[in-house]
């Protein structure tokens, strides 16, 4: 994934997005679970105002349960619907037909009372690049799914994949930009390998890590690298370059190899499933 961001892309994608508006009724807005905050751009709630909300935590097989299960509490009281979701492997995914018929049901009830049969809930899928939108829409759909194709009325070029008789998906996600200009932001996406032009390098990216990781998962870092959790992060880093043997020529401690590794079994999953964000604590 290499997702570049220039003003152009985001007033593109912006107005392919309110463009789809008017033809939906729900926005289903895909979030990381590891960082559900860090991973939306608080835009969607202006753009997607009116319409019926479903947030989804996916890639919640990476994440702490216990931490995840607080997201969903804090996301419900802020009135979405909201399900978790592990597209990769389909977990979760089929079960949102059904939150999507229960996020809509005012309208469903609504179109019945005024004898409208047959119209479908049409819904959007929406989120930053690589949270997983284009893999949901395939698990979601499957192979057997059929494309409506264009109707009368609908906006040329858009396509609608009919996963049941009362729910039809636009088969092209909306693409929201994350929000570069804070430094913790972008620090959290650096570290679920979520951008590729990391705004630190991979040592500092470390030190956060390692820093984050002796507060919320105490015992992890002991574990797996027999460090000693009491030292400061830039012992524990030269701690882990030990214990991992990462030595340059004249068997110097090679800080940078470490941090690679350290960084790469955290994204991995090798370190246990970890939420870097928690709700009372996300700035
Ligand atoms: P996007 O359309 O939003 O840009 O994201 P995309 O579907 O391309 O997914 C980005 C990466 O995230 C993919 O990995 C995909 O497999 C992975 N992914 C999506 N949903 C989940 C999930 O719920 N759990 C986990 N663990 N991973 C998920 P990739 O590295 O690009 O490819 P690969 O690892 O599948 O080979």
């Amino acid at each position: 994934m290499d997702f570049q961001w220039y003003p152009g892309h985001m007033t593109k994608a912006k107005r392919m997005m309110q463009e789809s508006m008017k033809l939906i009724d729900i926005m289903i807005e895909l979030v990381d679970a590891r960082i559900p905050l860090s991973s939306r751009n608080p835009d969607i709630d202006q753009l997607a105002a009116g319409k019926y909300r479903l947030i989804l935590l996916n890639k919640y097989d990476m994440a702490d349960d216990q931490v995840t299960a607080e997201w969903e509490k804090y996301f419900k009281a802020k009135g979405f619907f909201v399900a978790k979701t592990n597209s990769k492997s389909g977990k979760g995914v089929k079960a949102t037909q059904n939150i999507i018929l229960e996020a809509c049901r005012e309208k469903l009830e609504r179109d019945r009372r005024r004898g409208i049969k047959n119209r479908p809930i049409r819904a959007m899928i929406a989120g930053i690049p690589n949270v997983g939108k284009s893999t949901f829409i395939n698990s979601l759909a499957g192979r057997a799914c059929t494309k409506t194709g264009n109707k009368p009325g609908v906006t040329k070029g858009k396509q609608w994949i009919k996963l049941n008789k009362n729910i039809e998906l636009l088969d092209t996600p909306g693409i929201l930009w994350p929000k570069f200009e804070d430094q913790t932001v972008g620090l959290r996406l650096a570290l679920i390998g979520s951008i590729r032009d990391e705004i630190l390098n991979q040592d500092e990216m470390a030190i956060e890590l390692i820093e984050y990781l002796k507060h919320h998962y105490s015992g992890i870092l002991e574990k797996r690298y027999q460090v000693d959790e009491s030292e400061d992060r830039v012992k524990i880093l030269n701690a882990i370059a030990e214990n991992r043997n990462c030595r340059m020529k004249g068997n110097e401690l090679d800080y940078e190899k470490a941090a690679k590794i350290l960084l790469e079994e955290f994204r991995n999953g090798k370190l246990g499933r970890i939420s870097l964000e928690v709700p009372g604590e996300e700035a």
